[in-house]
């Protein structure tokens, strides 16, 4: 049996403290660096509107059920699992924390260079865009970033779920959202601006296909931090008077709509960057490291400093929140199940995660191994250390999610989950969206989250796309 109380484990002081930090584990590298590429590779507004299915329809019913697996038990991703009586479940758990370690220990490394990059732009040296490739094969530079942000991280969650988690994202969140608007009023006063804002908004959906709907589905799951228990771990702080379905939604619309505004900001910012050529716009690590610091550089000393930095700094609370939330799901584990306190968990799972971090840290140019780490079957080129990993947590996010809802709907038995949402939201039992739960984990998510789960498999390991 467990034995940590739940006054040992902590609890959030407040409704509002938890949707901030789950929605800070939502928010994070995910909505600011990838989603606005992933749009523009997807077909624009098309890409967004499977997007935004996909969270309501599909991530929002797999939000609201890890919340209560959570809530129920009061217990972490895999003690969850035991303390419901279904312990040979728990490898469900067991393969969430696999996943968390595995995205921490390249996240991490993207979170240390955003915020090197925040203290190069304050310093005023915008060239360390055009020097890149530089930056990420100086080892002890970034190692020390690495280092800084991990120990940042380690040490808001050894200080406990109201003081330290809660209160960082109490702080952090606020912050990130003014940050953000400002960066986009500025973005709007940009030449070129509209140029940016119609390649992003306007539907091509021609560029529509399964292979772009199944990187819908897998942004999606990434960017709410779904299907890998997570959300169970933070669930297990919430009281019993809050109400969980309206807290998904929340948080839901929290993430959807940070993600959404980083793109009104960024593509602006892209176009003034091209002259508003739009025909050859590069994505991924290569814009927000390299194309972005040339438009600080342009706007001048003080201004570019700011901006530059402001963004930097914005990219690096983004993540902070989210890295908190990926080391708490190893951390509850160890404090639950091996009765460790929370400090010594902290250490040993940071520990764990820098080192297995080491092959993604040396992987961007250093280490000719990791850089050129796998061959995909049919591909021409190799794919680096950090982008396999990426590919591998993504595929068992989906897999997670897939088997929580299966669980909670044909094993744990969907009336035990409506019992627990029905604390903190009088009149559920006879709400529609009870009628839509009882149909979301029933049919639609286990029967689409298995085709959709194949069809990952299939595009990120062996390229292969169903239609083109
Ligand atoms: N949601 C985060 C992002 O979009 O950057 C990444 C993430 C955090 C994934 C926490 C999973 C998780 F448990």
């Amino acid at each position: 049996m467990a034995g940590t109380s739940t006054s040992e484990r902590g609890a959030w002081n407040s409704k509002l403290g938890f949707i901030l930090a789950a929605a800070g584990s939502a928010v994070g590298l995910g909505n600011i660096w990838k989603f606005p590429f992933e749009v523009e590779a997807g077909g624009g507004a098309a890409f967004v509107l499977v997007y935004l299915i996909f969270c309501f329809i599909l991530c929002f019913p797999v939000l609201i059920t890890e919340i209560a697996i959570g809530r129920k038990t009061q217990k972490n991703a895999v003690g969850a699992f035991d303390s419901l009586g279904f312990s040979s479940w728990n490898f469900i758990g067991k393969l969430g924390i696999l996943s968390g370690i595995i995205i921490l220990s390249f996240y991490n490394v993207v979170a240390g260079w955003a915020f090197g990059f925040f203290v190069e732009m304050v310093t005023g040296n915008f060239q360390i865009g055009s020097q890149f490739s530089e930056f990420t094969v100086d080892i002890i530079k970034i190692g020390g970033y690495a280092i800084l942000f991990l120990t940042t991280t380690a040490i808001i969650v050894s200080r406990g779920i109201s003081a330290g988690i809660e209160k960082a994202a109490k702080i952090l969140m606020p912050t990130l959202i003014i940050m953000i608007v400002g960066l986009l009023i500025y973005a709007f006063t940009l030449p070129y601006s509209g140029v940016g804002l119609k390649y992003y908004l306007i539907p091509e959906f021609s560029e529509l296909n399964l292979q772009t709907i199944g990187g819908a589905l897998r942004q999606a799951f990434f960017s709410l931090s779904l299907g890998m228990g997570a959300l169970i771990t933070y669930g297990s702080y919430l009281s019993k008077k809050e109400n969980i379905v309206s807290s998904a939604a929340l948080i839901t619309l929290f993430d959807v709509g940070i993600a959404f505004i980083a793109g009104l900001m960024l593509f602006p910012i892209v176009a003034y960057s091209t002259g508003g050529d739009m025909t050859d716009v590069q994505g991924g690590a290569g814009l927000i490291f390299t194309v972005l610091p040339g438009v600080f550089e342009s706007l001048g000393g003080t201004l570019g400093a700011i901006v530059g930095g402001g963004f930097f700094l914005l990219l690096s609370f983004a993540a902070l929140t989210s890295t908190v939330s990926l080391l708490e799901v190893p951390v509850s584990y160890i404090v639950d199940e091996h009765k460790k306190s929370r400090k010594a968990a902290v250490i040993i799972s940071a520990a764990v995660i820098f080192i297995l971090g080491i092959p993604s840290l040396v992987g961007n140019g250093y280490s000719a191994f990791f850089t050129q780490f796998i061959t995909y079957v049919g591909a021409d080129a190799p794919t680096d250390v950090m982008t396999f990993l990426g590919h591998l947590a993504d595929t068992f996010l989906l897999l997670g999610g897939l088997l929580i809802v299966s669980f909670t709907a044909f094993v744990w038995k969907k009336e035990s989950l409506y019992e627990e949402l029905s604390y903190g939201y009088v009149g559920f039992q006879t709400s529609k969206v009870k009628t839509f739960l009882n149909f979301a984990i029933t049919i639609l998510c286990p029967a689409l989250l298995a085709i959709l789960f194949v069809l990952v498999v299939l595009s990120n390991f062996f390229g292969i796309s169903i239609i083109n």
